[in-house]
């Protein structure tokens, strides 16, 4: 009988200091606020997105966000956005069919365009000085609130290629 009662007391002991850990453990992560770090670390993804304005063919504005990094034609995938015929080759830069057109401030800020780019630029319709390939612009800070302008219409190298064989 001794046995059993010393048996009860020390699942009971065990009880109560689990009991005990885990509470401490579920304080701890209240107190050190890791809900909060969560909520907090989801606040700061979304502030860290950036606008971008799209004129589409017809004039339409469609405004979208997009993490740094991502590039334009990214956004146009993700936000399953209608532009006819655009990212055709998905950014292997083989159709410049992501070509879109930017105001002289923004294009400024787009970076260096590679010897690879600029063939495929030499192809795409309507070329404009300010003329960029949308799968090679990564999106940075820097570029919150930009304006990319649809071309009226596309050029996709490869069907004229195609064509030609
Ligand atoms: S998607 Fe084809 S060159 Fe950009």
């Amino acid at each position: 009988m001794a046995l059993v009662t010393a048996l009860k007391r020390l699942a009971h002991v065990r009880l109560r200091e689990y009991s005990r850990r885990t509470a401490a453990a579920t304080s701890g992560a209240w107190l050190t606020g890791r809900r909060s770090f969560t909520t907090g670390t989801q606040t700061l993804r979304s502030d860290n997105k950036v606008t971008v304005h799209f004129i589409n063919r017809d004039g339409e504005k469609i405004t979208v966000k997009g993490s740094p990094g991502d590039s334009l034609l990214d956004i146009v995938i993700n936000e399953d956005l209608d532009f006819d015929g655009f990212g055709a080759c998905e950014g292997t830069l083989a159709c410049s069919t992501c070509h879109l057109i930017f105001d002289e401030d923004v294009y400024k800020k787009l970076g260096p365009v590679t010897d690879e780019e600029m063939d495929m630029l030499d192809l795409a319709y309507g070329l404009t000085d300010t003329s960029r390939l949308g799968c090679q612009i990564c999106l940075t800070k820097s570029l919150e609130g930009m304006v990319a302008r649809v071309p009226e219409s596309v050029a996709d190298i490869r069907q004229s290629k195609d064509e030609s064989a």
